[in-house]
């Protein structure tokens, strides 16, 4: 069984984190996405993985190495252009011949990992096996209707109108059969080859798709919303450990802190759970629940809750607590002392901010 990992796109929903870096590069709970997708696929004694790249091949290669890292071994694929799912499929042909294998997105995040259904997958010799996941908003998502039977009978990409509540979570698993159906297809509406046309035509061939409704959290970290939440459930569930080298004086920190190497944290009081990046410097500081500063970062006289803050960053003296907020890296908060007393702001492009409350 071999992995495929799409890895290219835009990333345009998470603008301005995205113009900078590649939208799989983003950590939750301090470690890059597309890091937690290859340990799931290895996991699962998947080591033979295809990474599909887009415009950020470069980045993308250069964090992933050739796999050594994981015990595993990478072959990069190069997209021209981001033209579908089942484009991606058809370009990744030479790598994985006539094996079945796991397509997982980039930026998806499951619950459990994926050990579970490739084992299932295995055992029945089905042709397709996919994953799905009860949202209340189905149009953003492929939809599947089951028929009575729980048999998968239809399959919309983002419909207006949704026949179910039932999304296609980015991870599918595929034998040989797929191949003939993604080269059958027509661009749809939206100019892409949709991987689930091409399912759909495996199954009006009389293919047996089969369907596992997840039962855990399902993230798909496109936008910042979901990525607060996907670092909360992923926060939620880290073993905490206190690096040997990090230096911790007159703090307080709860059972659910996780500090890595090499952090200082002086006069600060810490909830869990959150995790502290290697070489960050905290002083006086409040940090709540759902926290996660990432190497490098130095935050002094702040409070933070449920946030991330990406490397290098600085955060100083601010006169109200910071919550719900994704912070690039390098970025620098700070209280202006000059005249006059005004916000003051150097905001990238597509940038949101929300100043204070509404009354
Ligand atoms: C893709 C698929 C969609 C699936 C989703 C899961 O959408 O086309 O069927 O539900 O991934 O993350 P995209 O993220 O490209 O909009």
């Amino acid at each position: 069984m071999k992995g495929l990992i799409i890895s290219g796109g835009k990333g345009t929903r998470l603008y301005p984190l995205t113009y900078t870096r590649a939208k799989q590069l983003i950590p939750v709970a301090n470690k890059p996405v597309l890091y937690r997708v290859i340990e799931a696929l290895k996991d699962a004694g998947i080591e033979e993985i295809g990474v599909v790249v887009g415009h950020t091949a470069a980045e993308i290669q250069s964090a992933l190495g050739d796999g050594s890292n994981w015990g595993v071994r990478f072959t990069f694929i190069q997209q021209k252009q981001p033209e579908g799912l089942a484009q991606t499929v058809q370009i990744s042909r030479d790598f994985l011949g006539d094996d079945p294998f796991v397509m997982f997105l980039g930026d998806n995040v499951l619950q459990g990992g994926i050990t579970g259904l490739v084992h299932d997958f295995r055992r029945n010799e089905a042709n397709a096996q996919l994953v799905l996941k009860e949202v209340s908003n189905p149009s953003a998502f492929g939809v599947v209707a089951l028929d009575e039977r729980g048999q998968v009978q239809r399959l919309v990409e983002k419909p207006a109108d949704p026949p179910s509540n039932l999304a296609l979570v980015g991870i599918y698993l595929f034998d040989a059969t797929i191949h003939a159906a993604v080269n059958g297809l027509r661009p749809s509406a939206r100019g892409e080859y949709e991987i689930t046309d091409a399912i759909q035509q495996l199954i009006d061939g009389g293919g047996d798709v089969r369907a596992h409704i997840h039962p855990g959290w399902w993230i798909d970290t496109g936008k910042p919303l979901d990525l607060l939440e996907a670092n909360s459930l992923v926060l939620d569930e880290l073993l905490p450990t206190i690096a040997e080298s990090a230096i911790i004086q007159r703090s307080q920190l709860d059972s659910r802190v996780t500090v890595e190497a090499g952090a200082v944290i002086e006069d600060c009081v810490i909830r869990g759970p959150s995790i502290i990046g290697r070489e960050a410097t905290l002083r006086h500081c409040y940090v709540g629940p759902f926290t996660s500063i990432y190497h490098d970062v130095r935050v002094e006289h702040c409070e933070i809750e449920r946030s991330i803050i990406l490397e290098h960053s600085q955060l100083e003296n601010l006169p109200q607590r910071l919550a719900d907020s994704l912070i690039g890296r390098y970025a620098h908060l700070q209280p202006s002392g000059e005249m006059p007393r005004a916000l003051k702001m150097n905001l990238g492009d597509f940038s949101t901010i929300w100043v204070g409350a509404t009354r």
